[in-house]
């Protein structure tokens, strides 16, 4: 039985032991998302940069994560953060340049991280030159044949051709605009008031983002080409965008009616013609291909990690067949409540899926796009939430006043011990920007600073996704809190409180959530049974337990009841995520132990 009244989380070592050059590496990877706009401002315009990203290399080495994937940093009008992207092959000037990028991935190579960037296969800018030769070319033409152009329904083509909805609100068709006999030239179209109306054109997000049209040996070819341009750069892998969604059901069939709603039905879990076809893995194998071809390289073949929003978990296991994508994000847990039963049943369905298919897991508590962990694991609805229509992308949306409102502290404490569930289970683990500080939504930006097109799309229903995009904060007791210099003005305003979450502020900190972070990520370096294996559940923990050991004698309890967890006798505390008294886990704490 453990003695003492309060056991504080171990000191930090001071260097990391070396990186891993195993090829295997995604299997076990701690791979940190960084979102470009966000994380580091060196030239002090209010928005991030790689320069920046390059000053906080070390940070991120201290951290003892292995892999960085950078959200979209490429050329891009930001309809939708980046993820509209008007040049495939070079980087947004806000944030840098090619040169830049090398030298970022060559210094993160230096100290042993690995790097992953984003790909966004679906759709590309409607600023995109293929986009602008679509429409000046006209119905028929080869360049619509990228695109998915339809003629409207209706006398005169003004219906859409099908009653799809888009991800963020309306409908997902748009019809377009050409120039009339006296329009200029097709960078025009959409502002030149002599246009005409003609066809539709799909896109399942924004307007801004058209829909490839991948049955196209062009745009096949295209995206080969374009994974081998920053391959031969030097990138590890990348992450790919709505990897569920490039091949469409032929035809483009109408969505079924619900016969309650009279609304189409669209749900997650639901069949759609136009995500998760069955002609999606061809793609799939064939970048596969692509990515196995650098085998002989210093890198060795390099890797994918899918957002592929699956459900159930042998049904997403299909995207990571051994002659398809390395990985895939298992959001089932991101969705799931913070509740003893269902997330061990989210853990088994996925070890299960995952391993039929010999590929680890992929744990995620949060990203970009979902509500930050410390404020969802505060409220009374626990599991990131969904729409009609696809992911809740809001933090309000159908839940009631009392429904979201926030117990911070409670929520940082689950937030805490999600994180040594998170980072005990086997395989690799992916963690957002800022949650190592433990950022919350910040859910009272001004509504005309708010740039998520569901904002404007959900008709100002729906706040959309900037609370959890925040800038960070990375040192001083004001804002902008070293994100620029002390005259930056953050493209999205800190909270003032932020100044005691600063990396700077929680580094001396012994019970910070990122002392916490750095504490568990070294034990994880050194630790030979974390990372990728099996685990085995003790069965005699308590009701409201999470509890198994994984080999050789480590053990992880994680208490989501309402009673203490006793300890067992003889362990050694090796991480905890609060205080341990009397011998115990309290609820809502997590331990790490060394059998
Ligand atoms: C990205 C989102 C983006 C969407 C469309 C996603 O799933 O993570 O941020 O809005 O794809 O590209």
């Amino acid at each position: 039985m453990i003695s003492s009244p309060e056991t504080q989380t171990p000191p930090i070592t001071d260097t990391p032991p070396p990186r891993s050059v195993d090829h295997d590496w995604w299997r076990s990877a701690v791979v940190y998302q960084v979102y470009p706009r966000s994380f580091a401002d060196a030239n002090g315009d209010g928005t991030g940069d790689i320069a920046g990203l390059i000053e906080k290399l070390p940070y991120l080495v201290e951290l003892g994560i292995d892999a960085i994937w950078v959200s979209p940093w490429y050329p891009s009008p930001m309809a939708d953060g980046g993820y509209d992207v008007s040049d495939y092959r070079d980087i947004h000037p806000d944030f840098g340049t090619l040169a830049e990028a090398d030298d970022f991935v060559a210094k993160a190579h230096e100290l042993g991280l690995r790097v992953l960037i984003d790909l966004v296969p679906n759709h590309s800018s409607d600023q995109h030159p293929w986009f602008h030769a679509a429409l000046a070319a006209g119905p028929g033409s080869a360049e619509r044949e990228r695109y998915i152009f339809r003629d409207g329904l209706g006398a005169n083509g003004e219906q859409a051709p099908n009653n799809w909805p888009a991800m963020f609100g309306g409908s997902a068709w748009d019809r377009a605009q050409r120039p009339g006999p006296g329009g200029a030239g097709a960078e025009n179209v959409t502002a030149d008031s002599d246009v005409q109306p003609e066809q539709w054109y799909l896109h399942l997000f924004a307007p801004e983002q058209p829909d490839f049209n991948w049955d196209n040996e062009e745009v096949i070819e295209e995206f080969d080409s374009i994974l081998r341009f920053w391959f031969d750069r030097g990138i590890d892998g990348f992450r790919i965008d709505v990897a569920n969604s490039m091949a469409k059901e032929a035809g483009l069939p109408d969505l079924a009616i619900h016969p309650g709603t009279g609304a189409p039905v669209s749900g997650f879990g639901e069949e759609r013609p136009y995500f998760d076809q069955p002609h999606v893995h061809e793609i799939l194998r064939r970048w596969r291909k692509v990515a196995d071809s650098y085998a002989d390289s210093e890198l060795g073949p390099r890797v994918f990690v899918s957002e592929a929003w699956v459900s159930p978990a042998e049904r997403l296991a299909r995207y990571i067949r051994p002659d398809e994508l390395h990985t895939t994000f298992n959001f089932d847990a991101l969705v799931c409540e913070w509740q003893a039963e269902s997330l061990r049943n989210v853990i088994d369905s996925t070890i299960a899926a995952n391993a039929g298919v010999g590929a680890p897991c992929t744990w995620v508590l949060s990203n970009h796009d979902t509500t930050r962990v410390a404020t969802r694991y505060g409220r009374k609805v626990t599991g990131a939430r969904f729409t009609h229509e696809g992911i809740d992308w809001s933090s309000v949306t159908d839940q009631s006043e009392e429904d979201t409102r926030t117990q911070i502290d409670l929520g940082r404490r689950r937030a805490r011990a999600a994180a040594l569930l998170e980072l005990a289970l086997p395989g690799g683990a992916y963690v957002y920007q800022g949650d190592e500080l433990g950022l919350e939504e910040v859910e009272d930006l001004p509504e005309d600073m708010l740039e998520d097109p569901t904002w404007e799309r959900s008709g100002h229903t729906e706040r959309g996704r900037d609370g959890c995009r925040v800038p960070m904060p990375w040192s001083g007791s004001e804002t902008p809190f070293e994100f620029g210099d002390a005259d930056t003005t953050p493209w999205l305003p800190q909270p003032a409180h932020w100044a005691s979450l600063t990396a700077a502020a929680q580094l001396s900190e012994p019970r910070s959530m990122l002392t916490l972070y750095r504490a568990a990520l070294a034990e994880r370096r050194v630790n030979p049974a974390l990372g990728d294996g099996t685990l085995r559940w003790d069965d005699d923990a308590p009701d409201g337990a999470l509890s198994f050991t994984r080999e050789p004698g480590f053990q992880c309890i994680v208490n989501l009841g309402e009673r203490p967890v006793e300890i067992p006798s003889g362990a050694e505390i090796l991480v905890a995520s609060g205080e341990i008294f009397s011998g115990s886990v309290a609820p809502d704490d997590a331990v790490w132990l060394r059998l």
